[in-house]
């Protein structure tokens, strides 16, 4: 059987010191924690994406800590061998330092092993507060959903040299308050394959190119249960969409034609209920 993955374990995880690529996915309820677990995923991430793949919300402003740790506790329930990550939404780290490890403790304490949150230098207070309450921090910097209008809209960051300088900075302020990862989203190739050779903790890419010391995906996207626009680093791997939608079609054609159910599917009465209820046997 495969061994609990932990915080230490992945934070060692350097490609550049000869470790396999980190494999990270998300889930949000325990049939597909139990799915992704079985396929040995590294990393769970309870996203704040929950908001736009499972909720129906046009992005992830609209989920609240409450929202997050009734997930957290469902994938949780399925008891991963993969670390279990939580992602902090929007407004649970930006205020008091107190709200924000208060916040973080709510998610461990629904069963996450490590916390995510958003954002550079401007968030060094909230990590430093956080890994001081013992809680791991995953940094995310890049294109952050949670800065959707700050941002103008999903756009890839770090493109020009200044705004790249930025990031790396952000980078090597994250790794030096204290987190043991960062996710890398929406940044040119070039500039996360630099990162990574900068910072001495692994890098978790998305759509952040093949440089990165990990990889990770939002599991609707890579299963065709997100829809038809999806970002262009996302390959699909199934379309159970479509092939959910058949099911039912199936199901719901055999109940109009009296196919459904059978009487194999039935609990038979006995010819003394039957008898009872004045029907032939
Ligand atoms: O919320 C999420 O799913 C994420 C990943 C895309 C990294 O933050």
């Amino acid at each position: 059987m495969k061994e609990q993955v932990t915080v230490p374990g992945i934070r060692a995880r350097k490609r550049s010191r000869g470790a396999e690529p980190i494999v990270m996915i998300t889930a949000y309820d325990a049939p597909f924690a139990r799915v992704v677990d079985q396929a040995d995923v590294d990393i769970i991430l309870v996203g704040d994406s929950l908001a736009e793949v499972v909720l129906g919300w046009e992005d992830t402003l609209h989920v609240g800590i409450a929202d997050l740790a009734y997930h957290v506790g469902a994938v949780a329930r399925s008891r991963p061998q993969a670390l279990l990550v939580g992602d902090m939404p929007w407004l649970t780290y930006h205020l008091e330092a107190s709200d924000t490890v208060r916040n973080a403790a709510i998610l461990v304490q629904a069963g996450a092993h490590a916390v995510k949150l958003e954002g550079g230098r401007r968030r060094v207070p909230a990590v430093r507060a956080i890994t001081d309450a013992e809680i791991p921090v995953m940094g995310h910097l890049g294109l952050t959903p949670q800065s959707v209008h700050a941002m103008g809209g999903y756009k890839v960051q770090g493109r020009e040299a200044i705004a790249a300088g930025e990031l790396r900075q952000d980078a090597e302020a994250l790794a030096a308050a204290g987190c043991f990862a960062i996710v890398l989203e929406g940044v040119p190739d070039a500039l996360a394959e630099r990162i990574t050779a900068e910072v001495d903790i692994p890098t978790i890419g998305i759509g952040a190119g093949p440089g990165c010391d990990g990889q990770v995906i939002v599991l609707h996207d890579l299963l065709g249960l997100a829809g038809t626009k999806v970002p262009k680093f996302v390959r699909r791997y199934a379309e159970l969409g479509s092939a959910a939608t058949e099911a039912v079609r199936d199901w719901a054609c055999d109940v109009r034609e009296g196919r459904y159910p059978s009487e194999a599917e039935s609990y038979r009465a006995s010819a003394e209920l039957r008898e009872a209820l004045g029907l032939s046997s």
